[in-house]
């Protein structure tokens, strides 16, 4: 049976939470993470319809309309949420596809539980998807469902996009269910992902793990009649023109500058925005701000440096390490360089709306993104797009998708705290000039390659990819 939407786009996450307030009620809001970001101002320009958790535990609300978007939630339980979510998920494949940062955990129980949750998001997918409509699938905890929809629907046509990186085989190959992921994602006419390397990584899996003939990023399954499925690259963006114009706005301008008055005015403002996560590379920033204090290359009096730290898993072993780990080191410099009036570094573990994030970019002079491994890192996108007066400089890792595009980035690797510290200084010290040049070139490419874009290119790759494999079967 079909339903009536022709895009339906299925992600773990709802673009918004259902949060229940101190009072008991329950309200709405902004999930975290890049996903939603990107995919927000997509998705209220279409006519389509968004499945997904609503970020909590328990049935399911009817679907409804948030911010523009049909969305259709679907319902974890307690159990769930641990074993899928906290467990396979976020503690089996996250650290693997990000570089085994910290070790993974393998469960027979959280394999399971990620094979029933994915079955029911296929399952509702399907019930939505018009005939023939096509289903974009997100990131990496529902790589499942596109085998799972094409076989409820094999009408449909079936994208799914990889927002973290694909790791190399010699790592995937860990995985104790390697060869039903492949077969997962196979089910996907087009299987989208953030760099070459991991698109090109993903067909060596398939050739590795399966023995299937593949090249130049198109996969043959001879057992399907020689199906063919297409793995490219397609860097997410955002929406650049929104965030543009909302740093323009008296509001947020007038915003900015009260962050510096309220920071106590210091010569240099340096700026981390993040969710806590592991694969971001605070403590290695902390650790580099540290030295130049120490080292006196930085005077603890000229600079401050702000670090949002989102709340993020906040039950996952791993993640609870890290925020008392940050605490340590945050509370370790403050001791030693803040004075009464003047700290050195503030520490916010909260999340923030649209407008202040914009007023805290516009108020950096260096906005550090030193992630380990990132599969693109969009707050280097958002700087730049809120830097409309071409001012600021964007200090990035190598280890992001961002830095493939990146070029007028000050690149750093930031296991190397040498030569973090370096950059850092070369920054702070940077010429108007100079940095206006760089900040004029990486907001031309954002602004030619906006999130818009980004879909629109995935969308008719897939259509016309889907489009040449023909119905037959459908009838
Ligand atoms: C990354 C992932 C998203 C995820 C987001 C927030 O951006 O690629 O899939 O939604 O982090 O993480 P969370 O676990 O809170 O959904």
């Amino acid at each position: 049976m079909a339903g009536d939407y022709d895009l339906v786009v299925v992600a773990n996450r709802l673009p918004v939470d259902r949060v229940t307030e101190a009072d008991g009620t329950t309200a709405w809001r902004r999930s975290p993470g890049g996903l939603v970001t990107a995919l927000e101002p997509v998705m209220q320009r279409e006519d389509g319809a968004w499945v997904g958790w609503a970020g909590s535990p328990g049935d399911p609300p009817e679907p409804f309309d948030a911010e523009g978007v049909r969305c259709v939630p679907i319902g974890l339980s307690e159990t769930e949420v641990e074993e899928y979510y906290e467990g396979f998920s976020n503690g089996t494949l996250w650290p693997l596809y990000h570089d085994v940062i910290v070790a993974p955990d393998y469960h027979r129980r959280w394999w399971e539980s990620y094979v029933r949750v994915n079955r029911r998001f296929a399952e509702r997918a399907a019930e939505q998807a018009a005939e023939r409509a096509t289903v974009w699938v997100q990131d990496y905890q529902l790589q499942l469902v596109p085998q799972m929809l094409r076989e409820l629907r094999p009408d449909l046509h079936i994208g799914f996009f990889n927002h973290i990186p694909f790791p190399p085989f010699e790592i995937f190959a860990q995985l104790p269910w390697r060869a039903a992921i492949i077969d997962g994602l196979l089910g996907a006419d087009l299987v989208g992902f953030q760099r070459a390397a991991d698109a090109a990584n993903f067909t060596r899996a398939c050739r590795r793990a399966k023995g299937l003939p593949a090249r130049s990023g198109r996969i043959r399954l001879d057992a399907e009649g020689g199906r063919e499925v297409r793995a490219a690259s397609f860097p997410i963006s955002i929406d650049f023109r929104a965030l543009s114009d909302l740093a323009q706005t008296e509001g947020v301008k007038a915003r900015a500058a009260e962050i510096r008055r309220d920071l106590g005015d210091p010569q240099f403002v340096l700026l981390g925005i993040d969710r806590l996560d592991y694969t971001k590379g605070i403590p290695h920033r902390l650790k580099a701000f540290e030295e130049l204090l120490a080292d006196e290359k930085v005077q603890a009096s000229e600079a401050a440096l702000v670090q949002v730290a989102t709340p993020s898993r906040e039950r996952v072993e791993q993640y609870v390490q890290l925020r008392q780990d940050v605490e340590v080191i945050v509370g370790r410099i403050n001791g030693t360089h803040s004075t009464i009036a003047h700290r050195a570094v503030h520490y916010l573990h909260h999340s923030y709306d649209k407008e202040e994030m914009a007023a805290l970019f516009l108020a950096a002079d260096v906005m550090l993104v030193t992630a380990l491994r990132d599969g693109m890192n969009l707050v280097a996108k958002e700087y730049v797009a809120a830097r409309h007066d071409e001012r600021g400089v964007l200090v990035l890792s190598e280890f992001t998708g961002a830095a493939d595009e990146f070029g007028q980035a000050l690149l750093v690797n930031p296991h190397d705290i040498d030569g973090l510290k370096e950059t850092v200084v070369r920054a702070l010290r940077m010429s108007p000039r100079e940095a206006g040049r760089r900040m004029r070139a990486l907001r031309r490419r954002v602004q030619e390659h906006d999130v818009q874009r980004w879909a629109t290119t995935f969308l008719q790759a897939l259509e016309e990819h889907a489009g040449t494999r023909g119905i037959e079967s459908v009838d």
